[in-house]
């Protein structure tokens, strides 16, 4: 039987401070011009010294608790999806917890990087669609600027910092998530990763010295495996909901390149007026990119309650996803 994932509400945080591609082109060898043909993107927002992962995902979830008109002991379930979390462990979906005063709630952590959202809200379709839970707060949130190489300019210039939250329920009128598929490759792993800091490289003189706290990347080698399992994780959502490309209102990749998308796009022959672009002003803000692009769509009316949407995702490990939902 069909069942429903209705999204009832959603939230956004984004940090003021704004790092743009003249602001790089002074830190790094690069320039506007260079960074916008090659990877689509303006901008991007930076949180402040002294703020944590947890801080955007809080307010984020205030948010989308408040837009629900709900209260933080309504929630049954947090999950975070975040690979810059505020600790190793506890979760950052605990501190979460404890900052909303959420004490009825379960709270955990998912790691699939950029694709993490997407395999939170497929856990919580599963989890509540059985009867586990009635509901569930999920956050996606980043503080990549955090773990970022300011002098690696291979790197410097994708990274923004954001959260977005979703409050999600049983769907009883044929809105929401109904269909997704996830997917992931873990020979794929050396593509993008943080060599130091885990139980493989703890953190020393020596890992600080060499900046093997920072994200690496095979950006080339990315690149060509992020557009095949999008398509391949949009293609599956497809044929399980036993719907065409033809069907979608409205794709909304990770916003990781602009490049990808196009490549993304065309490969699955869906209109340009069809795709939301948000990668210009946050540039690539990992597992936060789909719920705030999510946000900003239905905010700004960019789709209404019987769009057939079409969320798809890839990310380090690697990882995909792909959630196809109505309204
Ligand atoms: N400014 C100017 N020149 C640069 C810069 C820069 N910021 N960065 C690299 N270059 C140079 C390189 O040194 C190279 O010079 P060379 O030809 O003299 O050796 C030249 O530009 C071309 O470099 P490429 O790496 O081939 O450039 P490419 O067009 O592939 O763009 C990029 C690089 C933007 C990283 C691209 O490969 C990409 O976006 N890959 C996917 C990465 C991605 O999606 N990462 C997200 C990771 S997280 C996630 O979402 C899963």
């Amino acid at each position: 039987m069909k069942t429903y994932l209705k999204i009832l509400a959603t939230g956004i945080s984004l940090p003021e401070k704004v790092l743009c591609n003249a602001d790089l082109a002074r830190m790094v060898e690069t320039s506007d011009d260079w960074i916008l043909t090659r990877t689509g993107i303006r901008e991007r927002r930076i949180t402040e010294k002294d703020v944590a992962t947890s801080d955007l995902g809080v307010d984020a979830a205030r948010m989308a608790l408040t837009s629900a008109g709900k209260n933080p002991e309504d929630v049954d379930l947090i999950m975070v999806a975040t690979a810059t979390g505020d600790h190793l462990f506890p979760s950052t979906a605990c501190i979460v917890q404890d900052k909303l005063g959420a004490f009825n709630a379960t709270a955990f952590d998912i790691s699939a990087a950029c694709s993490g959202f997407l395999y939170c809200l497929t856990v919580a379709h599963s989890l509540i669609s059985s009867g586990v839970y009635r509901n569930a707060l999920i956050i996606g949130a980043e503080t990549l600027s955090k773990i970022t190489d300011y002098t690696d300019r291979s790197t410097c210039i994708l990274f923004g910092d954001g959260a977005g939250a979703m409050f999600v329920e049983l769907g009883t009128d044929g809105k929401g998530l109904f269909a997704s598929h996830l997917g992931s490759d873990g020979r794929y792993s050396n593509l993008l990763n943080l060599p130091a800091g885990g139980s493989r490289m703890p953190a020393s003189l020596e890992t600080v010295g060499n900046g093997q706290h920072y994200i690496k990347m095979n950006g080339n080698e990315l690149f060509k495996v992020a557009v095949r399992s999008m398509e391949e994780a949009a293609r599956k959502t497809m044929e399980k909901a036993k719907l065409d490309t033809d069907n979608i209102d409205l794709l909304i990749p990770h916003q990781a390149n602009i490049r990808i998308i196009k490549a993304l796009r065309k490969r699955l022959d869906i209109a340009k007026e069809k795709v939301y672009i948000n990668i210009d002003r946050f540039g690539n803000t990992s597992a936060a990119s789909i719920p705030i692009a999510y946000h900003e769509a239905r905010t700004n009316n960019v789709c209404d309650k019987d769009s057939l949407i079409m969320l798809v995702a890839f990310g380090g490990g690697i990882t995909w996803g792909g959630v196809l939902l109505r309204g």
